[in-house]
């Protein structure tokens, strides 16, 4: 939903299409070169309608299929000049588990993956400054695992990720985007130079903290209610060679490594049988939930419904969610608690 003056409406016309009339949806008269984007087969709306999640299901009136940017914003303009704009969510990669990304109704779903086709090799582009101050250009439906492997070819990274590396840029950018590296380096969304937004007034902005300020950071962690992020710039830095336990490093740094580990692994106080240890490739360590989601895949329960939440809790309540949530709940009720990771974040990243 593009805006709130789009959702009045919407709930306006629902109201009334239950008391007045049923609205005639087909009678939708897009322009000429639009209409072949719109699909309404029935195997693509079922697709778009449900999501990670597989808890909340709404099927949409059509998935629209950009083959362009400017496609985007002629949809947007298209909604804005009928009396009564339709809703338009865009979708990454739906893998929001509470319908995020989905539209109810006479909404229509963006299909983002789709202009992945029609980049012409231009989805992901690296970029060094004469002073060698290194990012990456990439577009909002762009994979995380495409842009870390583009990078990886100049030996840089980007700094901060998620666990989970298929996911778009547009959609973790419009969530936080959190992992074990953002206490050091701040989540995804405070990781991004420059954004390219088409608003809801069909208008292609470019923002960043210095233009159109208020677009920037509204868009950024904004799930879609800002305008559509059609490309971020994203810095990089040197890469890593290789990981142990969190911790990145170089073959030429390799002994010190092991040695750092050992003094941090000291200082900590755990029960020895709850000790992990993974030694792998830089990317094989950033990548290590798809290999899960390989392996969830074959048994059969990537696809089942995910009640996940994440929520970010102030350190003088965490004890609080210990004694209510872990032992007083989890534990008293002898529930299975399935994965729970908890990261330390820092306010000032
Ligand atoms: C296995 C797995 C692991 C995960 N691990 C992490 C993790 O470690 N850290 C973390 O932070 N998150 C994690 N997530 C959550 C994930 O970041 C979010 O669910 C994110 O939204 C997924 O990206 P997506 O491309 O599927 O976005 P979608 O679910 O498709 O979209 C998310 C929201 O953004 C909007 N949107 C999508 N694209 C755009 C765009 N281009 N412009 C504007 N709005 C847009 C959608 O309308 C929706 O509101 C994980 C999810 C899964 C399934
Ligand atoms: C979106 O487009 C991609 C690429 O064309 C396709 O693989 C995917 O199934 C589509 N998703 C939906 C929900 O239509
Ligand atoms: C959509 O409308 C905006 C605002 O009037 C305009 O800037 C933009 O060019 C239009 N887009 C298309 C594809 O016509
Ligand atoms: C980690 O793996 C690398 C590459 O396989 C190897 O060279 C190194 O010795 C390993 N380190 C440890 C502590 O196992």
């Amino acid at each position: 939903m593009l805006s709130k003056i789009v959702f009045s409406k919407f709930i306006i016309v629902l109201w009334l299409s239950n008391t007045l009339y049923a609205p005639q949806l087909s009678a939708f008269q897009p322009p000429k070169y639009l209409a072949p984007k719109f699909s309404r087969d029935p195997q693509t709306l079922k697709l778009a309608s449900t999501d990670f999640g597989h808890i909340i299901h709404n099927t949409p009136w059509a998935v629209f299929e950009p083959s362009s940017v400017s496609d985007i914003s002629a949809l947007i303009n298209f909604s804005n000049s009928l009396s009564t704009p339709f809703t338009i969510a865009p979708r990454g990669r739906a893998h929001s588990t509470l319908g995020q990304a989905m539209a109810q109704g006479d909404g229509v779903v963006l299909n983002m993956t789709n202009l992945r086709n029609f980049r012409k090799g231009s989805g992901i582009s690296v970029s060094c400054s004469p002073s060698g101050y290194c990012y990456a250009d990439v577009g909002g439906e762009q994979w995380w695992i495409d842009v870390l492997h583009a990078s990886l070819k100049y030996g840089l990274t980007p700094l901060s990720f998620a666990n989970y590396l298929y996911l778009t840029v547009g959609g973790t950018l419009s969530n936080a985007g959190i992992s074990g590296r953002a206490f050091r380096f701040g989540p995804q969304i405070s990781n991004v130079l420059e954004l390219d937004v088409v608003t809801g007034k069909g208008e292609l902005v470019t923002c960043s903290p210095e233009k159109d300020s208020k677009l920037f950071f509204a868009a950024l962690g904004g799930l879609g209610q800002f305008g559509v992020i059609t490309r971020a710039r994203i810095p990089l830095a040197p890469a890593p060679t290789r990981a142990k336990l969190a911790k990145y490093y170089d073959k030429n740094s390799q002994a010190r490594a092991e040695e750092e580990v050992a003094n941090l692994v000291k200082r900590l106080n755990f029960l020895p049988t709850f000790s992990y240890k993974s030694n792998a490739s830089y990317e094989e360590f950033l990548d290590r939930v798809h290999t899960r989601e390989l392996e969830e895949r074959q048994l059969g329960t990537w696809d089942v419904p995910h009640a996940w939440l994440n929520m970010f809790v102030p350190s003088s309540r965490i004890s609080d969610v210990n004694e209510g949530a872990f032992k007083g709940i989890i534990l008293k009720q002898n529930l299975s608690p399935g994965i729970c990771g908890l990261y330390h974040m820092n306010r000032n990243k």
